[in-house]
């Protein structure tokens, strides 16, 4: 059996690695969150309370598992909260980063860790590729863009997997994704603004967590995109999702970015190519309408 852990085991990602994970006879699953287990499953995974700003806790926690692979998804990640709470940001995007990094390290666990397509400034003309110079245009972003620098230099063992705009159904306490917000909002008939100039390649949450299964059974090292295949903007998805209900449209504002009015900067385009996941890990994502329906069904 491979021991590994997940950070951020209750979050919208980590919940689902960890749900994913503990299903397979192979794997001895422990997950870690900040507050205790937000859906107990006892009979199928080890969940342990710990903050992972912490050392002592950080280092009890490897000595007790021994993870050959670690799953880093605990972070702060809401952009406009990380702009004004930046020592905030700092502890857990990028200190608890090397916290665990350097205990991997350690203990000869891989690590693999979550980023986002907000390392980058949004002004490609193409999707983003693995390698293209990263800028990330607000402290969320630069946050990431750290730790992915230090989880690189701290532990030789190590990828790096940026998604974005995960969605699919949340569990009560999780944050929201803009699918599960646009159809609440069309069932409860009220309006939703969304905007039409962002163009993001919205990720499948099933998808990340078969990405990421692919990174535990493989041994290659470096950054890896793992989100969708259609590019599309936040106003799509809506309309899309809007589709898959049998609804109409008409509750459904575009707004540019200008007129928004929260002010945190964000990239326009940061759409990016999963052409080295496909190629490297044999990565097969849904595309939007299937991954939509799935989560609809
Ligand atoms: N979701 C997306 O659309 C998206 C897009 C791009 C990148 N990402 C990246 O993907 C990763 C996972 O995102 P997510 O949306 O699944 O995150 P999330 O739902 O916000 O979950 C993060 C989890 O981190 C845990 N946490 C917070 N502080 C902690 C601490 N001090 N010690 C231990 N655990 C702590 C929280 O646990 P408690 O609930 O127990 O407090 C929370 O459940 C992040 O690295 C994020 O940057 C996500």
């Amino acid at each position: 059996m491979l021991p590994i852990l997940i950070t951020g085991a209750n979050g919208f990602i980590g919940r689902r690695l960890l749900d994913d994970l503990s299903s397979r006879p192979h794997y001895e699953v422990t997950g870690c969150s900040l507050h205790d287990d937000l859906c107990p499953r006892a009979d199928a995974y080890r969940f342990l309370q710990t903050d992972i700003r912490d050392i002592c806790a950080v280092e009890k926690l490897f000595q007790e598992i021994c993870p050959a692979v670690t799953i880093h998804t605990a972070a702060l990640s809401a952009t406009e909260y990380c702009e004004t709470h930046r020592r905030e940001a700092d502890r857990l995007n990028i200190e608890a980063t090397a916290i665990l990094a350097a205990c991997c390290r350690q203990y000869g666990s891989r690590l693999i860790h979550l980023s986002t397509d907000f390392v980058f400034d949004g002004t490609a003309t193409h999707l983003y590729r693995e390698n293209d110079e990263p800028q990330p245009v607000n402290y969320y972003g630069e946050t990431k863009l750290k730790s992915e620098r230090l989880a690189a230099s701290l532990c030789p063992d190590h990828a790096i997997v940026r998604v974005e705009v995960v969605y699919g159904t949340p569990l009560p306490g999780q944050h929201g994704n803009i699918a599960q917000l646009v159809a609440n909002r069309i069932r409860n008939n009220e309006e939703i603004f969304v905007v039409s100039d962002q163009l993001r390649t919205p990720t499948y949450v099933g998808d990340v967590s078969q990405g990421i299964e692919r990174l535990i059974e493989s041994p290659r090292r470096g950054i890896y995109h793992l989100c969708g295949k259609d590019e599309v903007s936040i106003a799509d998805i809506a309309y899309r999702v809007a589709d898959v209900l049998g609804e109409g449209h008409s509750l459904i504002r575009p707004q540019t970015t200008a007129t928004l009015p929260d002010k945190t900067p964000r990239p326009l385009r940061t759409g990016m190519s999963i052409e080295k996941a496909c190629r490297e890990l044999g990565y097969r994502p849904l595309s939007l309408e299937e991954g939509l329906r799935r989560m609809f069904s």
